[in-house]
C-alpha cells in the first residue's frame, strides 16, 4: 500500500511527517466507552538540565521536568486521558503506551497514527486501562533519540480488586534507562534502596527502558517471577540464584520475601544495585542458571487457547545485513506489512539470526509464546508484548488480530529499529 509506504519512509527518515491518506481509518478508531472513572493527566515535554545524584549535570528531555517522567498509576477500567504538551522539543513529540492495546489512533506513532506534536502544540490521548500490570510510555517520534534523551516513564495499572492470592505487602517500581550513556535507575546513578522489613513480600516492578538486555540476580532471598510484560504467570515457583534476563522494553515483576536475617540485593552487571531492607549484606551467590519461561509455572487447566488453528502464518528472520539490522534481509520501507484479517489468528515464527539481542515488540496486541526452538512451553502460559530473542533462537508466537489499525512491530533495541528492523501490521 503506497500510502503506508510513504508513512514508513517518513519514519525511517525520522522526520515529523504530515498526515496523509491511509491514516483516516486509524484516526477514526476511538477508545470505547468505559463505566470506569476518568483519570486526567497533563504531560509537558521540555528540554531540561537535570542535576543527577552524582553531582553531574545532564541535558535531558523530560516530561513534567523529570526523567523518568511521572509514574502514571491508574486502576483497571479507568478511562485515561493524557494531554501531551510540547514546550520546546523541536522535532516534535508523541507518547506511545508500550504494552497497552490502545485504539490505533491513540498509539502515538508519529507519521502513522498522528503527527508529532510541535513546540507549542498539544495532543490528547484517551484509552481504557484494560489489563492490570506494569507498563511504560515513551516518545515515538525519533524514538531511539528521544527515549535516550529521557522522554519516558512508568505506567502502572492496578487491579480493580486485589486477587486474594496476592501475597505482596509492599511494591516498588524500578525503571532502568540509559540517559545518553549513563545508566539510571528511577533517575539515580547510585542505585536504589527500597523499604522492607523481615517478612515483607515486596513486589518489584522492573522496567527495562534502555536498549540493552539486563540480567538480574537476587541475592539473599529466594524469589518468584510473578508477571512478564504486565501479565501474571500461573503458579510461579520459587527461584534461588537464578539469573533473569530482561530484554529492552520488557517488564518483569519479582516477588521477594525479605528474610529474617537482613537484606536483599538485586544486582545486575548493567546497573548499580537495588537494596531491599537493611542489615547485613547477603552472601554473594555463585552465578546460577538462566531463567527460562519454557517450563516455569504451571499450565492452565482446560487451556483451550492452546488448540487454536492459525489462519495465517508469517516468518520473520531478525538479523544483520551488512552494517544494518534487517527483517528477512530487508530494511523497514522494503518490508511488506503483515496484512491480516480482523479476527484472524496469526502464527508468527521469529528467529534471531544474529546481530545482537533482538527484543521483538508488537504494538497494540499481546501475543502468546507457543514454543522456543521447537519445544512447546510446558509451564504457565506466557503472554508478552516484547519478546527477547538471542542469537540462534526461534520462537513461535500466536497473535489474535483483534485491534484493527496500522501497527508497528520492531526490535526494541531502538538503535536497531531506527536502522531498519521495523515493520508494520495492517488490517481494518
Ligand atoms: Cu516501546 Cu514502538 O515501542
Ligand atoms: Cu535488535
Amino acid at each position: 500500500d503506497m500510502a503506508g509506504m510513504t508513512h514508513m519512509e517518513h519514519m525511517v527518515s525520522m522526520t515529523a511527517s504530515v498526515s496523509e491518506k491511509g491514516m483516516v481509518s486509524c484516526a477514526a478508531i476511538m477508545a470505547p466507552e468505559s463505566s470506569g472513572p476518568t483519570r486526567k493527566f497533563d504531560m509537558t515535554a521540555a528540554r531540561t538540565t537535570l542535576k543527577l545524584d552524582n553531582g553531574k549535570m545532564a541535558d535531558a528531555w523530560t516530561f513534567n521536568g523529570s526523567s523518568p517522567g511521572p509514574e502514571l498509576r491508574v486502576t483497571e477500567g479507568d478511562r485515561v486521558v493524557v494531554t501531551l504538551h510540547n514546550k520546546d522539543i523541536e522535532d516534535g513529540v508523541t507518547i506511545h503506551w508500550h504494552g497497552i492495546a490502545v485504539p490505533c489512533s491513540q498509539d502515538g506513532i508519529a507519521g502513522v497514527t498522528q503527527d508529532a506534536v510541535a513546540p507549542g502544540g498539544q495532543f490528547t490521548y484517551t484509552f481504557i486501562a484494560t489489563t492490570p500490570g506494569t507498563y511504560w510510555y515513551h516518545s515515538h517520534q525519533m524514538s531511539s533519540i528521544q527515549a535516550s534523551k529521557g522522554l519516558l516513564g512508568a505506567l502502572i495499572i492496578e487491579p480493580k480488586q486485589q486477587p486474594e492470592s496476592n501475597p505482596s505487602t509492599l511494591e516498588a517500581t524500578v525503571l532502568y534507562q540509559q540517559l545518553g550513556s549513563t545508566m539510571l535507575v528511577n533517575g539515580n546513578t547510585n542505585g536504589l534502596s527500597v523499604p522492607g522489613k523481615p517478612g515483607d513480600q515486596v513486589r518489584l516492578r522492573l522496567i527495562n527502558a534502555g536498549n540493552e538486555t539486563m540480567e538480574f540476580d537476587v541475592e539473599g532471598a529466594p524469589f518468584r517471577v510473578m508477571a512478564m510484560d504486565g501479565h501474571d504467570l500461573h503458579n510461579p515457583g520459587e527461584l534461588d540464584g537464578t539469573i533473569v534476563p530482561v530484554g529492552a522494553g520488557q517488564r518483569y515483576d519479582f516477588l521477594i520475601k525479605v528474610p529474617e536475617s537482613g537484606q536483599v540485593v538485586i544486582n545486575s552487571p548493567e546497573s548499580s544495585p537495588i537494596m531491599i531492607g537493611s542489615g547485613i549484606q547477603p552472601q554473594h551467590s555463585e552465578g546460577g542458571q538462566l531463567f527460562s519461561f519454557v517450563d516455569y509455572g504451571t499450565p492452565l487447566p482446560n487451556d483451550s487457547a492452546l488448540h487454536i488453528e492459525p489462519d495465517q502464518r508469517f516468518e520473520l528472520k531478525l538479523g544483520q545485513t551488512l552494517f544494518t539490522k534487517s527483517i528477512n534481509g530487508k530494511s523497514f520501507h522494503e518490508i511488506p506489512p503483515m496484512d491480516v484479517k480482523n479476527g484472524d489468528h496469526i502464527l508468527i515464527t521469529v528467529s534471531n539470526e544474529g546481530g545482537g539481542d533482538h527484543p521483538f515488540h508488537i504494538h497494540g496486541h499481546v501475543f502468546r509464546v507457543l514454543s522456543r526452538d521447537s519445544v512447546a512451553l510446558k509451564g504457565s502460559p506466557v503472554y508478552l508484548d516484547t519478546l527477547l530473542t538471542k542469537k540462534g533462537e526461534t520462537y513461535e508466537l500466536m497473535l489474535e488480530a483483534n485491534n484493527p489499525g496500522l501497527w508497528m512491530a520492531h526490535c526494541h533495541d531502538l538503535k536497531h529499529a531506527s536502522m531498519g528492523m521495523s515493520m508494520m501490521i495492517n488490517y481494518e
